[in-house]
């Protein structure tokens, strides 16, 4: 089946196949072609030009994209989009002034989160979890990692990470699926935290290899949670199993987890609101990308990741969710983009570029993700009529999202 789009006023993020991230100054261009045509077979991109140069093609399908726009759908690489229940009484409590960390203190947050867990079924959790999928998907995500980490032991972890296979299963987005059991210490473990770490080491990680759960490995690196040695502890195990780690770190303190997660060769560190010289130093001649989640400092109300100095530096980054139900109750990527630009100082290039490749490449899927590539995925957002790309990320809060087509079918964006 192809499908002729025609008279596109404006085709966004076309890349040549070898382009895998785009850092430093170079995310400040943003290839485009106006007044374009894309041709799609099946599920694939397989042309894009000028009207100018759409010669004869026989298709199936031709819509018409006058004054809208196309641009590959945001490739969001960081998620704990699988939880039960949520957690509103916290916000109400922080908008009365207490801190997330004084929350998470008093039996709060994760663990608060892995109580709900624990008790909710398989299915059930499924199927809260759809309804945030169905939803992302219809303000243009097409890629998704998720994370476990509400499970906190064994049996709960693994029902999470069977959860996330059975939306990558059921949903034609996406899913990369990452183990993150380090994410808090469980409470019986208060006093024991080495015996949780050897639980996730000796029993949870054997487990999800043999039933190929996961393809990453994540660890919250933070004081009060796990420190760099219990860190690279389980990095070192994971890498056994080829799991290849994407972790938290640098979102209240600069600990080392940076240079934790550049030495043993994470394909992403994630948060980084609190960024030393160092750090930057450590990610520079790396591959591991720097991701950041404006949302969360947003809700939280905590500094903004310094994009301007790590761009600046030459890096590159790349912008996602962290969708859960305590630092960020939102997977809006377009919010995300906007964001960035309003508070990160992002120009609209650089923030498009970090939430389309660059997210593609943290999650190891740019060889079909995140950009407008023949042969990659037909996955695109076609805009309502704009003016130009800069009226995305300016107009906050709107929904310009006219159609979504992920793997080359057009998904029902009122669902
Ligand atoms: O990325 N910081 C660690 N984990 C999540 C929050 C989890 C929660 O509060 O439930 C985050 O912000
Ligand atoms: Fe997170």
């Amino acid at each position: 089946m192809k499908t002729l789009f025609i008279h596109i006023q404006e085709l966004i993020q076309i890349r040549e196949t070898e382009i895998k991230k785009v850092s430093g100054e170079a995310m400040n261009t943003l290839p485009t072609i106006k007044n374009a045509y894309l041709l799609i077979d099946n599920n694939r991109i397989a042309d894009y030009g000028t009207m100018n140069d759409l010669g004869d093609n026989k298709v199936d399908q031709t819509i018409d994209c006058t004054n809208k726009m196309i641009l590959p759908t945001w490739c969001d690489s960081h998620s704990h989009i699988v939880y039960a229940g949520n957690r509103e009484s916290e916000f109400a409590d922080r908008i009365k002034g207490l801190t997330y960390e004084e929350i998470a203190q008093k039996g709060g947050g994760i663990l608060n989160s892995a109580k709900k867990l624990q008790k909710t079924s398989e299915l059930e959790l499924f199927k809260q979890a759809s309804k945030r999928v169905e939803e992302v998907m219809s303000m243009g995500t097409g890629a998704l990692e998720i994370k476990s980490g509400y499970g906190l032991n064994t049996v709960p972890e693994i029902k999470m990470l069977r959860v996330i296979k059975k939306l990558n299963e059921t949903y034609p987005i996406a899913i990369k699926a990452t183990f993150l059991g380090a994410h808090a210490f469980p409470s019986q473990f208060k006093h024991n935290k080495d015996g949780y770490v050897d639980l996730i080491i000796n029993n949870m990680l054997p487990l999800i290899a043999k039933e190929q759960l996961a393809d990453f490995i994540d660890v919250f690196c933070e004081v009060g949670y796990f420190s760099t040695l219990q860190t690279i502890k389980i990095l070192d195990a994971a890498a056994e199993y080829g799991l290849q780690p994407k972790i938290h770190v640098n979102q209240f303190n600069s600990v080392g987890g940076v240079q934790v997660g550049v030495s043993n060769k994470a394909l992403s560190v994630d948060h980084l609101e609190v960024m030393t010289e160092q750090d930057i130093l450590a990610l520079q001649d790396s591959e591991t990308m720097p991701v950041a989640l404006p949302s969360c400092s947003f809700f939280l109300g905590i500094p903004y990741t310094p994009a301007r100095k790590l761009i600046d530096a030459g890096l590159p980054l790349a912008l996602a969710s962290d969708y859960n139900p305590g630092s960020t109750p939102s997977g809006n990527m377009n919010f995300v983009v906007s964001t960035a630009c309003i508070k990160m100082k992002m120009t609209p290039e650089e923030a498009i570029n970090a939430a389309t490749l660059n997210g593609a490449y943290a999650m190891n899927l740019a060889e079909t993700h995140g950009s407008i590539t023949i042969g990659k995925i037909a996955s695109f957002i076609i805009t309502k009529e704009i003016p130009s790309y800069t009226f995305i990320p300016y107009s906050f809060g709107s929904n310009l999202i006219e159609e979504v087509y992920i793997d080359g079918n057009k998904i029902n964006v009122g669902c």
